[in-house]
């Protein structure tokens, strides 16, 4: 690895450069949809898809498509249905991101779903015939989003039962009883993954053995799910997903065509590679659904909450139980004597959706965190001194403690380095030449999640360590940590560790979701490298080693030594043996029975803990600041400054955290501004990135993300929280804070357009 600026000796907690990112900028890096050059007899797919939303296939027209030069075979329903075994989706005990079951029938279930795979010698000559593919349908109505006829409105706990609605005291009358009250009505878009790396899948198979190459976030799923839709022992199935190219809650666990693609390389009897169109990846794989929120909150004269209500609906698919929960976050975020919450699902005719960075929180922050702006504003008070007055240590619906309560502390910094004591409180007050300026701030917070994982740690005398799991580098950086982990626990130079993930054949790790990666990984790594120590420790200070009679507990690894504490110590040559030493490390995060937690690790399954054990409540927190320009003839809307400040525990590589977060900000400002899928009838309208808007870099503002300490020794052992998705919460509403600052309008459904400020 290059020296460079900001590279450090490659300590924890000191900043250090991504260990994988020089293959990535210069192209060395391999992705799953690479992996098709001529040499490996790969044949390429192409998937065609439904154009009506609902109803049933009447026939085929094929003749025009099989005359495709190249063309090897068209599967459909046909040839496929009973094929597959029904798998239900993750977060119903299955393994799929959605149970919809394509070449399985005649049955249209949804606009975009796939209806037809074409086999040909070359990508070019698939998506040719594929083009020429005709089908034959017979439509019915279809619902495609709030309000339409046959959308079916169900409570939360009919999909999820463990979800209660929350009720604490009485919130009718508090808001009866409240000096003032602000009742506002909040909507959110559909919005669509569009990772680099689309949702691809390569299958060989080596007599009944299969390897599937996908750039999944939980291989494991993809391993135990395929093997049951294809009747094979798990251990039959490998599944591989090295770069992963971007996922932020996409890909997240066994896609709908893998199967599919397994049975065509079966049939044809050589590797299939497909790498769908951009613009079918928006109805084959998740994505954000639209929601909206009805909020009515009640304040004293000085400011108190005295209720909350927070009613929300968002959409699901008719046949998957995926809903995002995020009414339980925004109840706790502040001090409330009275507050109910009513979350409902609604079912219409499109696929399933699924998480996207920061699913519920950055839906549901927006609804709140604006109405508490909008209480600024009617009592006439700033909003970060609202938000201090109601500002709680305890979770006032559960009643336990918050193992850290940085939120002010966030607020605080941010509003420094933001320069927050130079607004002008009166909307519409601050203005620069033709440009209306607004400054405007929201809260960000997300509970702590950890998981169970096993991880192998080696240590060979020639000093170089090995760490391995089949957990994934999803681009936050997972890899440099674990190198610089196991560098600093075993007491070696952190070019010398090799980091293996994405790999079924390595010990069993989860899902790389929920911000979970690093509390949990770091967790079995720090484990590993103990359990490492002790072995070497236990036989140099045993009978005839050279540290004999000392406390083995004493002894580190340092500087390829092992050493005592005054400084006497053996080379690692020597304390480890000629054999070198391994241990596979067993992580389950406390609270969590460990039998249950690792069974369920091994055969596939979603097991997300929260952090505080149960004994408090964990999140991390941040404190968003934006200021917009709006142009007072145009309405044109520019972000000029983005400032974040973030407390998320223990940060241990500040380099690649910022980068998480300033990132995380930036998709901030789309979601305020340029992101929603359009959705006409049942359809999506925009499904590329021409018409589906996102920052480009012209777009994007200044930004800066601060780290504010938060030591905390009841998240877990290592004190660790997690920030993947912290970057990206709250940034709209203050974005729609600062508009209304700027404008003196409100405005409650994103995007925001110009139409809306003009
Ligand atoms: Mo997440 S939305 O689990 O990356």
């Amino acid at each position: 690895m290059d020296a460079r600026a900001g590279e450090t000796d490659g300590r924890l907690g000191q900043s250090h450069v991504r260990v994988e990112g020089p293959d990535k900028v210069t192209g060395r890096a391999r992705y799953s949809s690479d992996l098709t050059g001529p040499e490996s007899g790969t044949a390429h797919a192409a998937l065609v898809t439904s154009t009506v939303a609902r109803g049933r296939i009447t026939g085929f027209d094929l003749a025009a498509a099989e005359r495709v030069p190249g063309v090897l075979r068209i599967f459909t329903h046909r040839d496929f249905a009973g094929a597959v075994a029904p798998v239900k989706h993750l977060m119903a005990g299955g393994y799929a991101n959605s149970s919809h079951r394509p070449l399985d029938s005649d049955a249209v279930a949804y606009a975009g779903q796939i209806v037809a795979l074409v086999v040909a010698e070359t990508l070019e000559a698939a998506e040719a015939a594929a083009g020429a593919v005709t089908v034959a349908y017979a439509a019915e109505p279809a619902a495609g989003g709030f309000d339409a006829p046959g959308a079916e409105t169900v409570r939360l706990a009919d999909l999820k039962p463990h979800h209660e609605d929350i009720a604490r005291g009485d919130a009718e009358a508090g808001l009866a009883g409240a000096a003032i009250r602000v009742e506002a009505r909040y909507a959110t878009p559909v919005q669509h993954h569009n990772p680099i790396e689309l949702f691809t899948t390569r299958a060989a198979w080596d007599g009944d053995r299969l390897t599937v190459h996908e750039p999944t976030r939980y291989v494991g799923a993809v391993q135990h799910g395929l093997a049951a839709q294809l009747g094979l022992d798990p251990a039959q199935v490998r599944v591989v997903a090295g770069l992963i190219g971007g996922h932020f809650g996409s890909k997240f666990a066994l896609s709908q065509h893998t199967a599919l693609v397994a049975l065509a390389a079966k049939r044809l009897d050589r590797p299939v590679s497909l790498v769908p169109s951009r613009r079918q990846c928006f109805t084959i794989a998740n994505y954000r659904p639209e929601s909206r929120h009805t909020i009515r909150l009640g304040a004293d004269r000085t400011g108190r909450f005295t209720a909350l209500v927070h009613e929300a609906e968002t959409v699901t698919s008719r046949f998957d139980p995926f809903v995002m929960e995020g009414a339980e976050v925004t109840a706790s975020l502040y001090a409330c004597p009275n507050i109910r919450t009513a979350e409902r699902a609604v079912r219409v005719d499109r696929n399933t959706p699924g998480p996207m960075r920061a699913p519920p929180e950055v839906p549901f922050l927006f609804a709140l965190e604006s109405a508490v702006d909008e209480m600024a504003v009617a009592l006439g008070m700033d909003p970060i001194a609202l938000r201090r007055i109601n500002d709680t240590a305890v979770d006032p619906v559960s009643g336990k403690p918050f193992s850290t309560r940085p939120l002010m502390a966030c607020f605080a910094a941010g509003a420094r380095a933001f320069g927050w004591s130079r607004r002008v409180p009166r909307p519409g007050s601050m203005r620069d030449g033709p440009w209306r300026v607004g400054l405007g701030c929201a809260a960000s917070v997300r509970p702590v999640k950890i998981a169970a994982a096993t991880m192998r740690v080696r240590l060979d005398p020639d000093g170089s360590a090995e760490v391995a799991c089949a957990h994934h580098e999803i681009g936050n950086g997972i890899t440099t940590l674990l190198a610089l982990g196991a560098a600093d626990g075993l007491g070696v130079p952190v070019e010398r560790v090799t980091v293996r993930l994405g790999d079924t054949d390595l010990p069993a790790a989860g899902i790389s979701g929920g911000s979970s990666t690093t509390t949990s990984l770091m967790s079995a790594l720090a484990l590993g490298c103990g359990q490492i120590r002790q072995v070497v420790a236990q036989a140099a200070t045993g009978q005839g080693g050279r540290l004999a009679g000392r406390d083995p507990g004493t002894l580190r690894l340092v500087g390829g030594r092992l050493v005592a504490p005054e400084g006497t110590g053996i080379p690692l040559a020597e304390a480890v043996g000629s054999e070198g030493v391994e241990t596979v490390a067993a992580f389950v995060p406390e609270g969590s029975d460990r039998e249950t937690a690792l069974k369920g690790l091994r055969g596939g399954h979603i097991g997300l803990s929260l952090g505080g054990a149960g004994k408090a409540v964990s999140w991390g927190f941040g404190a968003q600041f934006a200021e917009v320009h709006v142009h007072a003839e145009t309405g044109e809307i520019r972000v000029a400054r983005l400032t974040g400040a973030f407390a998320a525990g223990r940060i241990l590589n500040p380099l690649t955290a910022k980068s998480q977060l300033t990132g995380g900000m930036i998709w901030g400002l789309g979601s305020a501004l340029l992101e929603e899928t359009v959705v006409d009838g049942a359809a999506y309208r925009n499904p590329d990135l021409a018409e589906y808007l996102v920052p480009t870099a012209a777009d994007a503002p200044e930004v800066e993300a601060l780290l504010v300490p938060d030591p905390d020794d009841r998240v877990d052992a290592l004190g660790l929280k997690g920030l993947g998705e912290l970057g990206i919460i709250g940034v709209n509403a203050a974005i729609a804070n600062a508009v209304h600052h700027a404008t003196g309008r409100r405005i409650r459904s994103l995007p925001i357009r110009l139409e809306d400020v003009a």
